[in-house]
């Protein structure tokens, strides 16, 4: 087993990278393959998500494994029943750009690369959850990634978060400090907002450089409470948002040889 790895990033907060990294790690881990989702968000949405306990004090989260020697197989946990084959590496609120061991470590861009690839070897799948923000975190997560996906919400500044993350990227590959490949950007929200007209934003997204406006997951105000239910699409195979994931997962599966 050698996993590819994945990683959801958008500069905007709230744009669905954590409910797309959720139901793309729920979607391939329903069809065998051993997923692991690493949560590099100091918001640790996804570890709340896919957790089946609340985390105890004194157990093991990426930020441990990172900075306080903490044996990697011990922050690896298996995920709630309703996420089959999934494990879940949690985050913790201290894994934000300005702590002071993040700071002090040297080739910082590198530190979730050494995890990644120290965790290949047992997974199919290592998808990488993202924090709302270009800071040296994500510089972090895209380094480490084979593939990236951009969530747009149906929103401007989602469609202003592109352009950062791929230049991003770009400075990576420069560096040679990894070679993140780009499988395009979807909305994840798609018809939502009284502010913007859908053509509107059809005319703005148009210009999003790899745009898979086939793959767009439409906005269903249950999706929260389904969401606050912890069901998963798992329930409800024929919710448009679940067929939406289960088409896109499709794609992304055939684009990353999994
Ligand atoms: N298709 C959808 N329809 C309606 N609401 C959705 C949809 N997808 C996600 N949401 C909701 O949008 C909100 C933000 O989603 P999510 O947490 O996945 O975004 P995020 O990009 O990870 O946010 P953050 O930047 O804070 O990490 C959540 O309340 C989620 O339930
Ligand atoms: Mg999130």
């Amino acid at each position: 087993m050698q996993a590819k790895c994945l990683a959801i990033a958008n500069r905007k907060g709230g744009c669905g990278k954590t409910s797309a990294a959720t139901s793309l790690a729920t979607e391939i881990g329903s069809e065998g393959k051993r997923v692991l989702v690493i949560d590099c968000d100091e918001q640790c949405s996804i570890s709340q998500r896919m957790l089946a306990d609340p985390l105890e004090k004194g157990e093991f989260t990426l930020y441990d494994v990172l900075f306080n020697k903490a044996p990697m197989g011990e922050a690896i946990f298996q995920a709630a029943k309703q996420f089959p084959n999934c494990y879940i590496m949690p985050s913790s609120p201290r894994l934000k750009p300005d702590d002071h061991s993040f700071n002090s470590a040297l080739s910082r861009e590198t530190l979730i690369k050494r995890v990644v690839d120290a965790a290949r070897k047992n997974f199919d799948l290592i998808i990488l959850d993202s924090p709302p923000a270009m800071s040296i975190i994500t510089t972090a997560v895209l380094t480490a990634a084979d593939y990236f996906l951009i969530p747009l919400g149906f929103d401007i500044s989602s469609l202003e978060g592109v352009e950062p993350v791929l230049n991003e990227a770009k400075k990576i590959e420069a560096a040679k400090l990894g070679k993140p490949k780009y499988l395009g950007a979807f909305c994840t929200q798609y018809g939502q907002s009284r502010l913007l007209a859908t053509k509107d934003f059809d005319q703005l997204a148009a210009e999003v450089s790899g745009l898979l406006d086939k793959f767009h997951i439409p906005a269903s105000s249950n999706w929260k409470q389904a969401e606050m239910r912890n069901t998963t699409l798992q329930d409800s195979r024929s919710h448009p948002i679940s067929k939406g994931y289960q088409k896109l997962t499709k794609y992304i599966a055939k684009e990353i040889h999994l």
